[in-house]
């Protein structure tokens, strides 16, 4: 288990100025392996950031580079307002907190017993008053006592996380926080990392759950071993797909290039699909604010409107598209 006895016992230092994180062209390498490279982005203070990427993309070795347990091989970061380097480690410990993807707990002692255990490995203050804050947390008070070998692996998780709370970190990194979690303890842990968003803490996580980064993350960066794409969940999906609108109406339309091809945002159209009766179209559009004179183009040709809405893409369509898109290039 990795030690972190230089921590000091005075509580976390205030923020530094500027972002929380900023990483410029770091690259990880081990031997002829290339974990990552040329990375590029910025976090700024309070953000939700997620990192997406498919097994092996590099998302836990760059937590691990900028959490200070690995030396990068090239570029520059800086973490909590402090450059990345071997005699920063211990002041930027003191203002992050890690969680690995596997929460690393003695199984014999208990909740409690671990989580003293680690308070003292990171020479806090009041620990008592740290554990209990941490354990409500997560919603273990009742568990404290309990040996982790007899918790079940979402619990462990919640310990893991608790542990991760204990130093009041600004910044805290989670890789992979609900894997394994049934639907209710990954509500149960997105609802924790609401409640730190709204304390102004600063939330790095890795996941494989595009739902879950698409709910609570501000920005999501794309990564496979290079940094596909970054931004939030919102301007991805309009930066990788044409925005269109879907159109129903009770019967065919007689001329439907008279009601569509002219009006103003609308750059095409053709025949689409539709649940149930009716005729459906998908119009080609600039924006989605095209949608009332579409209405009224319809109405005016004197067809009932049943529907009129923007085809939705979600973000595993952008993370699909792009994953593939490297999959194609890598068998060309
Ligand atoms: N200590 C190490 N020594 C050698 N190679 C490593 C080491 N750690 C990671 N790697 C390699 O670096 C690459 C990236 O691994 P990493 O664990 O960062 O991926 P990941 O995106 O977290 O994947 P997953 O979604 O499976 O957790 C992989 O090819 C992995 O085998
Ligand atoms: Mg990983």
């Amino acid at each position: 288990m990795k030690a972190r006895r230089d921590s000091a016992a005075t509580p976390a230092p205030a923020p530094l100025g500027g972002p929380a994180v900023v990483v410029d062209g770091l690259t990880k390498r081990f031997g002829e392996r290339t974990a990552f490279t040329d990375v590029t982005f910025g976090v700024d203070h309070g953000e939700v950031f997620g990192f997406l990427g498919p097994n092996g993309a590099g998302k836990t070795t760059i937590v691990r580079t900028l959490g200070t347990l690995l030396a990068p091989t090239a570029g520059s970061a800086t973490v909590a307002g402090l450059p990345l380097n071997a005699a920063n480690g211990v002041e930027i410990r003191r203002r992050i907190a890690v969680m690995p993807e596997s929460p690393g707990l003695y199984q014999r002692l208990s909740v409690a017993e671990n989580l003293s255990f680690f308070a003292g490995l990171y020479e806090l203050d009041d620990r008592r008053g740290r554990i209990e804050r941490a354990l409500r947390a997560v919603n273990l008070l009742d568990r404290a006592d309990d040996p982790c070998r007899s918790l079940s692996k979402g619990l462990r998780q919640r310990v893991g996380l608790a542990r991760a709370l204990l130093s009041d970190p600004q910044i805290l990194f989670l890789d992979e926080p609900t894997s394994g979690l049934d639907p209710l303890a990954a509500r149960d842990v997105h609802g924790l990392i609401d409640g730190l968003r709204h304390r102004g803490v600063t939330i790095f996580l890795t996941t494989h759950r595009l739902a879950e980064a698409e709910a609570l993350c501000d920005r999501v960066g794309i990564m496979n071993t290079t940094l596909r794409t970054i931004g939030r969940p919102d301007e991805l999906r309009e930066r990788l797909f044409a925005q269109t609108l879907q159109v129903t109406t009770r019967a065919p339309l007689a001329e439907p290039d008279r009601v569509f091809a002219g009006l103003p945002g609308v750059e095409g159209w053709h025949p689409g699909t539709h649940d149930g009766d009716g005729a459906g179209y998908l119009l080609a559009v600039t924006g989605p604010d095209v949608a009332p004179a579409v209405a009224r183009a319809v109405v005016t040709a004197g067809a009932d409107l049943l529907v009129l809405s923007p085809s939705r893409h979600s973000l595993e369509d952008v993370y699909l598209q792009l994953i593939d898109e490297d999959v194609e290039a890598r068998t060309r």
